[in-house]
Formats: structure tokens, C-alpha cells, sequence
């Protein structure tokens, strides 16, 4: 596939007012087949919609006349304070949209004091994201076959500067990608996973022998046992990203991760999955009040952060967002991104009568259940 790129703006378009207005933006100004690549779930996208729709099932309560002296969106994770519990997710291959790719979004993290997760697929040496943002830099880790090319992308992140490994647990084999297939989608031939560039690559095909997945693929697909060795190959906080079930949460803190990411991949793996945020109560439940919980999946609105946090979440992770604004207007976009969202967090709060985010638990949710009396 050829890549040409749409002159970015350098003003954000006066309708553009909320997060998925940059969605219906970036469908202008992206090649079709790579607006699909991007916008599409797995199968038939059911997971992917469901995260959405499941967001817009919860209701929230208003509450009035509360105390906002001191007021803040801050929170405290690992170790570290920042100003909002909204992080940009990995997305992959950022170049595919603008041709500084991570590095723009990189400087909208920095602009917006916001952490950043680079991923292992990104299009732009590690530490060329590093340089740019002091927000916070997470490194996303897909393992690899060879453990030494693991274990020299975690020397690589240490040395680029990253504060934790966010280890992605839920794609060992890549979901149905039915309409980018439609759309005739493959990856240009000038964007490229940089930071494994000199790993061996992989030979692993769908075509041949009688089980190509279950027997190719999975056969060389990452185990509990390897997290287990991963653990012990780093001392920078380690996260664990795609669970959707408390065992594995469980699982996930007994070997030692510091944290979980709640998340079905944007609904990018295996379809008819729950909504992410149907997943979290549960998890929360399981592992405990302490222990870090992060939720991605259909994230688009401050109320959206607030339905997360009250169910269980200490910060929501933004995926697609991202990626549709640096289509649309580079770091100006990402950047002009996380203000939209981060007013309507504060707007979402000021309503519902939580001045800080200690405030947000389950009160802040009208359930339909009925007194037994009615
Ligand atoms: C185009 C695209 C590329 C992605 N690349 C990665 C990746 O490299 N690593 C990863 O862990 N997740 C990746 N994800 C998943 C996101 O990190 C995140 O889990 C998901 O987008 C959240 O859902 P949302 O898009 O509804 O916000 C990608 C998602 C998209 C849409």
C-alpha cells in the first residue's frame, strides 16, 4: 500500500467539540484503507460498539451545592502524581496518520501533562518519544518469541528513559480484521516497527498445516510462566494490559504486576467480548481496594471517567482518540484532544458533586433497582 498524507491543520475546525468529532474529521483526511485499520473492531465490531453503548447504559446522579475549595482532577499511581487519571493508550504505527507520528503525540503528552504509552510496534525510535515528553513514558511490551528480543526491548526502554512496562497480554494471536481485509489494508512499506528492527522475523503464517493457529501461532504465544520471567527481568513497575477476567487480575497480581489494564483492545481481539467497562466491577472486587486498576475501551466522554472511576478504576487509558486527532491536526489535535476531555472530566465532577477524584465510588451511580416497598 502507498502512504500520502493530507496536509494537517494548523487550526483546530470549530466543530470539532468533543472526542469523537475528531473520528468523523479524520475520515476526510485518511486513505480508506487505513481509516479502517483503525476504526474497525474485530468480526463484526459487536465488542467494539458494545464498549460505547455500555458507557451510555449507566446513569449517573447529580448532586448540588457541595464544597469544591481545593478541588482537583489529581491522582496519585505508581509512585508518581498526575494532574488527571487520563493516559494516552499504545496505538501502533502512528506514522501511518501524520509523518511524525509518535513523536507529535509526544509532544502533546508533554503540552498536556499527560503519560504517554509508546508501543512496541511504534514507527519512531523509543527514545525520540522519550526526549519529548516529561508527562510520564510507559513502554507497551508485546513478548516476543525469542526471549532475548524481549529482554532487549526492556534494556532499550530502561535506557530510553521509560518509567514502567506495560505488558499486553490479550492479542497473542491478532483478531479478525474483516473490514480492513475488505479494504485491501497492509502496512506501507516505509512504516516499520523501528525499536525490533534487527530481531529475526517471525515465520508465523496462517496458511499450512492442519492447525495453523492453535498449533503455530499459540504454540509460541506467551504463558503465565513467561510474565513470571518477565517480572524478573525488571525493576520498573510492571502492568499487565488486557484482562477482562478476575482470575486473571488475580493471576496478574500474584506474580507480582504492579497494576492491570482493564481492556478488550478496543474490541480489536476477540469480538462479542463484554464492554470493557462491564468487566471492571468484578475485577475490582477480586483483586481489592489497593490494587491499580486502569480501564481502556470506549472512552470518549469526562462522564465516561467518572462511570469508570466509580466502578473501580484509578485512570482511564484513551485509545482511538488519539490517533483520529493526530490524523486531523498533528500534536495540536492530541493536545486539543486531551483539553476536551479533561474539561468535560471537571464539568462531569462539578455536576455529580465529587470536587476531587477520592470523591468518585458508587454513590455517584443511580441504579434502577427499586426499593422492595414499590
Ligand atoms: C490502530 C490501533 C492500534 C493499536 N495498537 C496497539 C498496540 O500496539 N499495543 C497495544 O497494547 N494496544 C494497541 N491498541 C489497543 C489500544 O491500546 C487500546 O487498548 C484501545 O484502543 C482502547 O479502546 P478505544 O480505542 O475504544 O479507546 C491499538 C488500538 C488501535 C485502534
Amino acid at each position: 500500500m502507498n502512504l500520502t498524507y493530507s496536509t494537517k491543520l494548523s487550526a483546530i475546525p470549530r466543530d470539532i467539540v468533543c472526542l469523537d468529532d475528531y473520528q468523523r474529521h479524520a475520515k476526510l483526511h485518511l486513505a480508506e484503507a487505513i481509516y479502517e485499520y483503525i476504526a474497525s473492531g474485530a468480526g463484526d465490531d459487536i465488542t467494539m460498539r458494545r464498549n460505547q453503548l455500555r458507557f451510555q447504559d449507566i446513569a449517573l446522579y447529580s448532586r448540588v451545592l457541595k464544597d469544591f475549595d481545593g478541588a482537583s482532577t489529581g491522582i496519585h499511581l505508581l509512585g508518581r502524581d498526575y494532574p488527571t487519571p487520563i493516559i494516552l493508550a499504545p496505538i501502533a504505527y502512528q506514522r501511518l496518520v501524520h509523518p511524525d507520528g509518535e513523536k507529535a503525540t509526544a509532544l502533546a503528552a508533554d503540552a498536556m501533562s499527560t503519560p504517554m504509552v509508546t508501543s512496541t510496534l511504534a514507527s519512531i525510535p523509543m527514545n525520540e518519544i522519550t526526549e519529548r515528553n516529561n508527562a510520564g513514558n510507559w513502554f507497551q511490551l508485546y513478548m516476543q518469541s525469542n526471549p532475548q528480543n524481549t529482554a532487549t526491548l526492556i534494556r532499550r526502554a530502561e535506557h530510553a528513559g521509560y518509567d514502567a512496562i506495560v505488558v499486553t497480554v490479550d492479542a497473542a494471536v491478532s483478531g479478525l480484521r474483516n473490514r480492513p481485509q475488505r479494504a485491501g489494508f497492509s502496512l506501507p512499506g516505509e512504516i516499520s516497527a523501528v525499536n525490533c528492527q534487527g530481531f529475526e522475523t517471525e515465520t508465523l503464517t496462517l496458511s499450512g498445516g492442519d492447525s495453523p493457529v492453535l498449533h503455530g501461532i499459540m504454540a509460541q504465544a506467551p504463558q503465565w510462566r513467561d510474565i513470571e520471567w518477565l517480572r524478573q527481568q525488571t525493576q520498573l513497575p510492571l502492568i499487565v494490559k488486557g484482562i477482562s477476567h478476575p482470575d486473571d487480575a488475580l493471576q496478574a497480581r500474584a506474580i507480582g504486576a504492579d497494576a492491570v489494564v482493564v481492556s478488550n483492545h478496543g474490541g480489536r481481539t476477540l469480538d462479542t467480548l463484554p464492554a470493557s467497562i462491564d468487566t471492571l466491577a468484578a475485577i475490582r472486587a477480586a483483586v481489592g481496594a489497593e490494587f491499580p486498576l486502569l480501564l481502556d475501551s470506549g472512552v470518549r466522554r469526562g462522564t465516561d471517567i467518572v462511570k469508570a472511576l466509580a466502578l473501580g478504576a484509578n485512570a482511564v487509558m484513551i485509545g482511538r482518540p488519539q490517533i483520529f486527532a493526530l490524523a486531523v491536526a498533528g500534536a495540536l489535535g492530541v493536545a486539543h484532544m486531551l483539553r476536551l476531555l479533561r474539561e468535560e472530566l471537571e464539568i462531569a465532577m462539578a455536576l455529580s458533586g465529587c470536587a476531587n477524584i477520592a470523591a468518585i465510588n458508587a454513590n455517584c451511580l443511580h441504579t434502577t433497582e427499586r426499593p422492595a416497598t414499590c
